[in-house]
């Protein structure tokens, strides 16, 4: 998407080896006008979806934006800690490792937001080693739900995240990929 990889130039930047900051627009202040867009770039890339699934917290704004272009569906996101309210036999849960943070967290869906028939897109911020779709995915498996594919804003094209996804059989559709960085600099795909 056009613009989002003019803004990941001119705003995002590199820490280290291997993550892009663009804290400026997506992860901590948000475009919210970018965020409008990609909820329509995405919902011309996959027909058919009456659910839209995210992980807190960063998926949730984008889950909502995609989720208003499609008549306004219901947008779902995995909690990574459970409420004390809520009794676990409700619960659908799965455990998600975090490549960049080095952490493991149980994330969880109550049973009343996920069902079978339900046809989910899988929305998220970034695509590294794909950990967060595949939880999402074994969330949904669990609810006899069906993954309609994978929408990420930001796809780390040098990780293994699409190659395991798309080995599951999972449409991946990613608005921007970071082919490498070089000296500090993006260079997208
Ligand atoms: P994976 O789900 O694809 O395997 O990703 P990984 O475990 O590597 O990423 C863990 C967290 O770090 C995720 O956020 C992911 O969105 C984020 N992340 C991965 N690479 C980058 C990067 O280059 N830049 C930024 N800004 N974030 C990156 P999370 O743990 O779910 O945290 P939250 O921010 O959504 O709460």
């Amino acid at each position: 998407m056009k613009n989002l990889k003019e803004r990941i130039i001119k705003d995002g930047y590199v820490i280290g080896n291997d993550i892009l900051k663009v804290d400026s627009f997506i992860n901590h202040q948000i475009d919210t006008q970018l965020l409008d867009e990609l909820g329509e770039y995405f919902s011309k890339k996959f027909d058919g979806v009456n659910k839209i699934l995210t992980i807190e917290s960063s998926g949730i704004a984008f889950g909502v934006g995609v989720a208003r272009h499609y008549g306004n569906i219901p947008m779902v996101f995995a909690k990574k800690s459970k409420s004390k309210i809520v009794d676990e036999n409700n619960l659908y849960t799965t455990v998600v490792d975090s490549f960049t943070k080095g952490t493991s967290n149980t994330v969880c869906v109550d049973k009343r937001f996920l069902k079978p028939g339900d046809k989910c897109l899988i929305v998220d911020d970034f695509l590294a080693e794909g950990n967060a779709s595949i939880g999402l995915i074994d969330l949904c498996k669990q609810a006899g739900a069906e993954v309609v594919g994978v929408a990420i804003v930001i796809e780390k094209g040098f990780q293994n995240g699409r190659k395991r996804l798309e080995k599951l059989g999972i449409h991946v559709e990613s608005a921007a990929i970071v082919d490498h960085f070089e000296n500090g600099k993006v260079i997208l795909k």
